[in-house]
């Protein structure tokens, strides 16, 4: 199956830039785009409701200028994310919003509707779902999802648990539409291994964390610099679903990291937390890729960085299947 029109456009390297709680604002958003990679903000995150149609307008102003000041660069498309859980009580507010200025694409997670693939149909727009698991797969697609966004080990913020290679296997054996692959995705050679797997796009969030467009604080933004894999913490203490976050966070509020609480409540994946101390505000979500982050820059730093490093990538992989084939 070719890919919808939409994720045609030409890009400088094929990743969607993913949404994340608090960090992704229209800031983010514009840079991402305007460096050549798709990219999103949570819903929730214009607060209150009403600021999102002013966010969509910024956005798209703001692209809409840097592709007529700049006609020969690759600017994006943008993606808005929509949590289809209980707890969002927003969800039919923001939907509106969304169908009223014809958002191209629409990212949902934590529940598949069809009413939503519906709306967001009804102008045209496509559907991508976050899954963890192939049963989840089925069930997107059934309810009228148009893609399929596979989150793998090690992803920041919510995360599930199976290997990048079976989840992406199994999805390809009964599914040719749209395929991203989401999990500690933060280099070049990580991006064309997501390809070689069977994806049409990497989904990269915790890359764009220590950007300067990033709506975090500076201690986050350094902390993701000097981090490793062995620093991130998978779990649901802080909201009742399991999910990756940076240590030195937990630890800076007196937790001991490695045994973690029961969480206390909840579901809760957004307002969550442990006593006074908040998921995502206090708590920093990120996956386990971080070791490629070596310094703070900006997002057009960070999309070159993965571009020439995906470049190469495919150039040693051209020299080394060379090689093999004369074997
Ligand atoms: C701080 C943070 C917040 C996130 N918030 C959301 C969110 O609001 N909605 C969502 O669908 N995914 C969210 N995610 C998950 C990402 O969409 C994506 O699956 C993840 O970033 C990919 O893994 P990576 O961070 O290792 O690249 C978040 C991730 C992070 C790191």
């Amino acid at each position: 199956m070719s890919l919808p029109e939409i994720l045609q456009t030409p890009l400088t390297v094929p990743v969607v830039a993913s949404p994340m709680f608090i960090a992704s604002g229209p800031k983010l958003v514009a840079a991402q785009c305007q460096a050549g990679v798709i990219g999103s903000f949570p819903a929730l995150n214009a607060r209150p409701a009403s600021q999102l149609g002013d966010w969509l307008d910024e956005i798209t102003e703001s692209n809409a200028a840097y592709a007529a000041a700049n006609p020969d660069a690759v600017v994006a498309p943008f993606a808005v994310n929509q949590i289809v859980h209980r707890s969002n009580a927003r969800l039919d507010e923001d939907l509106a919003t969304i169908v009223e200025h014809k958002v191209p694409i629409v990212i949902t997670s934590l529940g598949a509707r069809p009413d939503v693939n519906e709306a967001v149909h009804s102008y045209g727009g496509i559907v991508l779902h976050d899954i963890i698991n192939n049963t989840f797969a089925h069930k997107a697609i059934e309810r009228g999802a148009d893609g399929l966004i596979a989150v793998a080990a090690g992803a920041g913020g919510h995360a599930g648990t199976l290997s990048p290679f079976p989840l992406i296997q199994e999805i390809r054996e009964w599914f040719d539409g749209p395929l991203l692959l989401s999990g500690a995705i933060a280099h070049g050679r990580s991006i064309l291994a997501a390809l070689a797997a069977g994806a049409d796009f990497a989904y990269v969030g915790s890359a764009f964390l220590a950007t300067d467009e990033a709506n975090v604080v500076e201690d986050y933004k350094n902390m993701v610099v000097d981090s490793r894999a062995d620093d991130i913490v998978y779990s649901s203490t802080f909201t009742g679903v399991h999910g990756n976050y940076l240590r030195g966070s937990i630890e800076a509020h007196g937790l001991d990291a490695d045994n973690l609480p029961k969480p206390t409540s909840g579901p809760d994946p957004l307002e969550g937390g442990l006593g006074d101390i908040k998921a995502w505000r206090d708590v920093w979500g990120c996956g386990q890729g971080i070791s490629s982050v070596a310094s703070r820059g900006t997002v057009a730093q960070t999309v070159d960085r993965l571009a020439a490093e995906f470049n190469d990538a495919r150039d040693a992989l051209d020299r080394r299947t060379g090689a093999a084939a004369l074997v």
